[in-house]
């Protein structure tokens, strides 16, 4: 299918933009009276299974073996203590490769992300990659004192660990999914914020810095605003200032548009 800008299909982005937000990062899907996600075992396990069956059959994981891999970086750490390096052979069980040209990155666009990703098929994010799909919106953490399995009573917030267990899997995986663009990608920010580029975001703090010029041919920024604003940040104002900045230091070329999808 591909994207024609209709009356009927800017309408569902206008009402898919009043959803969304959340960045993987925000605290908001991580309160600290939560715990593990209940089953994680059989939802991860599952999700995998799913995606081997019916998201891209043919592809040759092995399901028990990711679990074992991941549940052994959580495990023999103390909840606060899962640094990047403890998914390495979790990781190194879920290779992937990407089709260049086919990324996409956003940041505070989440719903919206997702849709133009789906309506227009042309696009790859980081949650139709194994990992991705496998632990998005899940929460996971082991007790206090290690190899006592999950605490699925309550889980720290982001802000409260050096090295939380969930945002180490993100970083990662993050990293590999921008390590790995091609071709031309496309950056799908929101223009009714401040900041739409934040560094401290997943894509302004880990994905940018990744990204390969040599491998990256051009960089697509699309500033999205919701239909009744506020217009805060554009191509030309703003934080998307800085990022366009700091494409060119690093050499690449890039374009960016803000009045449409
Ligand atoms: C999966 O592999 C089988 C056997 O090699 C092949 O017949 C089938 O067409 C493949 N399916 C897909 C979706 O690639
Ligand atoms: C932009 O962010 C605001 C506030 O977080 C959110 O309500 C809105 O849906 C987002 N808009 C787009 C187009 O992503
Ligand atoms: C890549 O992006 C540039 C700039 O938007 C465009 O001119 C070019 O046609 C794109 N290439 C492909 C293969 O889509």
């Amino acid at each position: 299918m591909t994207f024609q800008k209709s009356s009927s299909t800017s309408s569902i982005f206008h009402m898919l933009i009043l959803w969304f937000v959340i960045v993987l990062f925000c605290a908001d899907g991580l309160r600290a009276e939560m715990g593990t996600t209940p089953n994680l075992k059989h939802i991860v396990i599952g999700r995998c299974y799913s995606y081997i069956t019916l998201v891209c059959p043919n592809s040759s994981y092995d399901c028990e073996e990711i679990w074992r891999e991941f549940e052994e970086a959580v495990m023999r750490k103390s909840r606060c203590n899962v640094k990047i390096k403890d998914y390495k052979r979790m990781f190194h069980a879920t290779p992937q490769t990407l089709t260049c040209g086919k990324l996409l990155f956003w940041s505070k666009t989440r719903e919206l992300m997702h849709s133009y990703a789906a309506v227009t098929r042309r696009f790859w994010t980081l949650e139709d990659t194994l990992v991705g799909y496998m632990f998005n919106d899940l929460i996971w953490c082991g007790q206090e004192e290690k190899d006592r399995g999950f605490d699925f009573n309550s889980c720290p917030d982001w802000s409260t660990c050096v090295n939380h267990p969930v945002y180490s899997l993100w970083r990662q995986a993050s990293q590999n999914f921008a390590a790995a663009a091609c071709g031309n990608i496309t950056v799908l920010l929101n223009g009714s914020i401040e900041n739409a580029f934040n560094r401290k975001s997943m894509f302004g703090g880990v994905e940018l810095d990744s990204l390969n010029p040599r491998m990256v041919d051009h960089v697509n920024i699309k500033v999205v605003a919701n239909l009744e604003g506020p217009f805060l940040e554009s191509c030309t104002q703003g934080s998307i200032v800085d990022l366009i900045n700091v494409l060119q230091t690093r050499g690449f070329r890039w374009t960016c548009t803000d009045s449409d999808l």
